[in-house]
C-alpha cells in the first residue's frame, strides 16, 4: 500500500527551487549517514541511489515498495521510511506565498495571439501544457514554433532561453525552424544551436532522457522542454489491459519527473499526446486524449486540437485548466509557423 507524504522534497538542494520549500532532514546529513545511524548494509546507499534516491530528502517520497525493490523486508522499508520522515521538518506555503510565486511565471508566444489568448498568454513556465489531437493536427508545428520562440526576447514574446526537443515520435524537422525562424528575421543557424534534440527509442530511454538532463538543462540555459509526443512509446511496450498498471505507474513518475524539473529550472514544459476513441461517452467527446488519469492529474493546461474546415488552419480547445474558462479559438499553420487568421477569413 503507497504510504502518504505530504511534503515536497527534492533529490538537490543546489538548484534554485523558487520560493518552494528546500527541506533538508535534520538528523541525516545522506543516505549513508542513514544507513549508518539504522544499522544498515552500507551497500544499499548505492542501491538506492540507482534508483534515483540521491538523498535522505528524496528518499522521503519513496514508496514501501520502492524499498522492497531493493532486497528490504516490509518491516524495515517502513522503519526507514519513518525515521528519514521524522527528521524532516513540515512547512506550508501561505496563500500569499503562492501568489507571489505565480507571479514569476513566464510566458512564451506560440506565434498566433489566439492561441495565446486561450493560454491566458502563452505558454507558462513552471508547468506542463498539453497539446492533444488526431494526427497532422499540428501538435508538433506547435512544438517547433515554441522552440524558435523562446529564444526571442521578452517584447517579441520570448524568454531567451533553449529548448530540450525529446522526439520519441522521430518528427523534428530543422529545415521546419528555418523556416519558421526567418519570419522573425532571426539567423536560422543561430536558432538552430540553441535547440538540443535527442531521439528516444522507447520509453526507458524516455525516462533516462528525462531522469539525466539536469546538466544539459544548465548547460544550455534550457526554459522550454518538449515532449513529441509523451505517450508513444509507453503506449507501444505496455500493450494490452495486463501491463496496463506497470504502464501508468511508469508515466506518472516521469510525468512527476518533468513538473519537477519545470519548477526547478524555471522553465515550460509541453507534451503532445495522441487521442483515443471513447465509446463509453455516446453523448460526450468521441475522442480523448490517451494516458488517461496519469497524465490528466498532472497537467495543468489541456488543449485539444483538430482540423477546421479549410485546409492549414486548426481549431484550439481549451479543456483543462486551474484557472481559465474552456475556450475554442482558430489559428493557421503556415509557411512561417503558427500564426493568426485574417479578419472575416472564416
Ligand atoms: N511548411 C508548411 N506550411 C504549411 N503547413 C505545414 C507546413 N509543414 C507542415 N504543415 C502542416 O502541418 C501538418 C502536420 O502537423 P503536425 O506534424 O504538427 O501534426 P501532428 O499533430 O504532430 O501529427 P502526429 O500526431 O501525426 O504527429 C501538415 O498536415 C500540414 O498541414
Ligand atoms: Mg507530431
Amino acid at each position: 500500500m503507497q504510504e502518504y507524504f505530504p511534503i515536497h522534497v527534492r533529490n538537490s538542494v543546489e538548484r534554485d527551487w523558487g520560493s518552494e520549500a528546500i527541506i533538508i532532514s535534520l538528523r541525516f546529513a545522506s543516505i549513508e549517514a542513514l544507513c549508518t545511524a539504522l544499522n544498515l548494509d552500507p551497500s544499499l546507499a548505492e542501491k538506492l541511489r540507482k534508483m534515483g534516491f540521491e538523498t535522505p530528502e528524496a528518499l522521503a517520497t519513496a514508496t514501501v515498495e520502492e524499498l522492497m525493490y531493493v532486497g528490504l523486508d516490509v518491516d524495515t522499508s517502513r522503519r526507514i521510511l519513518r525515521e528519514i520522515r521524522d527528521s524532516l521538518p513540515f512547512l506550508t506555503l501561505s496563500g500569499e506565498d503562492l501568489l507571489m510565486e505565480g507571479l514569476k511565471v513566464q510566458r512564451i508566444t506560440t506565434g498566433s495571439k489566439a492561441l495565446d489568448d486561450a493560454l491566458g498568454g502563452g505558454v507558462e513556465t513552471r508547468n506542463i501544457t498539453e497539446f492533444f489531437g488526431e494526427s497532422g493536427t499540428g501538435k508538433s508545428q506547435i512544438c517547433h514554433q515554441l522552440c524558435v520562440n523562446v529564444g526571442l526576447p521578452e517584447e517579441m514574446g520570448g524568454i531567451l532561453g533553449g529548448a530540450l526537443y525529446i522526439d520519441a515520435d522521430n518528427t523534428f524537422r530543422p529545415e521546419r525552424i528555418c523556416q519558421m525562424a526567418k519570419r522573425f528575421k532571426l539567423d536560422p543557424m543561430e536558432v538552430l544551436k540553441g535547440i538540443h534534440c535527442v531521439k528516444v527509442v522507447n520509453s526507458d530511454h524516455q525516462i533516462f532522457v528525462v531522469d539525466k538532463c539536469e546538466e544539459i538543462l544548465k548547460r544550455h540555459k534550457v526554459r522550454l522542454i518538449i515532449v513529441d509526443s509523451l505517450t508513444t512509446h509507453f503506449r507501444g511496450d505496455y500493450p494490452g489491459k495486463e501491463l496496463l498498471p506497470k504502464r501508468q505507474l511508469s508515466l506518472t513518475k516521469h510525468i512527476s519527473r518533468l513538473k519537477e524539473l519545470s519548477k526547478a529550472f524555471d522553465l515550460a514544459v509541453v507534451v503532445t499526446n495522441h487521442v483515443i476513441s471513447s465509446p463509453e461517452e455516446p453523448f460526450g467527446e468521441a475522442l480523448k486524449a490517451a494516458g488517461g488519469f496519469a497524465i490528466s492529474y498532472a497537467v495543468r493546461t489541456r488543449l485539444y486540437l483538430r482540423k477546421a474546415i479549410s485546409p492549414n488552419l486548426r481549431i484550439a480547445r481549451l479543456v483543462s485548466s486551474p484557472y481559465l474558462s474552456e475556450r475554442e479559438v482558430i489559428f493557421r499553420i503556415a509557411e512561417g509557423g503558427i500564426e493568426d487568421i485574417r479578419e472575416g477569413e472564416v
